[in-house]
């Protein structure tokens, strides 16, 4: 049987400053995940770009958004809904961003969201990270805690639709070489599995994809990806760039 790709997940964020840019460097992402054998990509663009872009999601090549709301309609101005996407054709939707955790999101609305997101069909890629590291390793116990937070109320059955991304904070924004090492990746996945063991049983814990984000970029993409243990990669500065992301994508796909 083929291996499964792993997947790569571009998180535009505030970028690009127009439509234009967008669709090119959309249609560059996906032209070169069409070539390619294995690697599955989705490019999560800003809401407003979203219709534009719409897209079948079959394949290897997906939409995904950045955010979404925990309810479908209602008066809760300047929200998405998890049907509104699923209409434009979003597959995959990022909640929990530190970004966003950064501007007051909490632990409880996260799980809202992915939960919301889950029961329509969405795969949930639920973010999850320390903000830093300290010597004695107990920023375990707050990356546990804040991970099962985050999953709360989630029923089994969307397991295999949920996504982990886990992104330290200290690494986002930065250069490949203060990038997390492709061993602490590892040791990190498999305390995420662990800790998922513990709190939803052997078999719900093999499900969700557990991915890697924070200064990911051309210089140390194989490296996470075949030392890591990842099963993808959370990529945001690199993903902004046509040639880089194309690089990124056919190492992934070799890897
Ligand atoms: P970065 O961002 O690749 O620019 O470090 C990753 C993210 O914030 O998702």
């Amino acid at each position: 049987m083929k291996k499964k790709g792993h997947l790569i997940v571009a998180n535009w964020k505030m970028n690009p400053a127009t439509l234009s840019e967008a669709r090119l460097l959309f249609g560059a992402a996906r032209r070169e995940t069409a070539r390619l054998e294995r690697v599955e990509a989705a490019v999560c663009p800003p809401f407003p770009y979203l219709a534009a872009l719409r897209h079948t999601g079959r394949g290897r090549f997906f939409l995904g958004a950045q955010d979404v709301f925990w309810r479908n309609g209602g008066r809760f101005t300047g929200q998405v809904s998890p049907e509104m996407l699923r209409d434009l054709g979003v597959s995959h939707c990022i909640v929990g961003h530190s970004e966003r955790r950064a501007q007051g999101e909490g632990d409880d609305t996260v799980a809202k969201k992915a939960e919301a997101a889950l029961k329509e069909g969405l795969k949930a890629i639920v973010c999850v990270g320390e903000k830093s590291r300290d010597a004695d390793g107990s920023f375990f116990a707050v990356l546990e805690r804040q991970l099962l937070l985050s999953l709360e109320g989630i029923p089994r059955r969307h397991f295999l639709d949920l996504i982990i991304a886990y992104e330290p904070l200290w690494a986002i924004g930065k250069s490949a070489r203060e990038a997390m090492s492709a061993r602490d990746v590892r040791e990190t996945e498999i305390f995420l599995r662990k800790a998922l063991t513990d709190a939803f049983g052997a078999e719900a814990a093999r499900l969700p994809r557990i991915l890697y984000g924070g200064a990911v970029e051309e210089g140390n993409i194989a490296e996470i990806l075949s030392e890591g243990g990842v099963q993808g990669l959370l990529v945001g500065h690199a993903s902004l760039d046509a040639l880089r992301f194309a690089k990124m994508l056919k190492a992934a796909d070799e890897v």
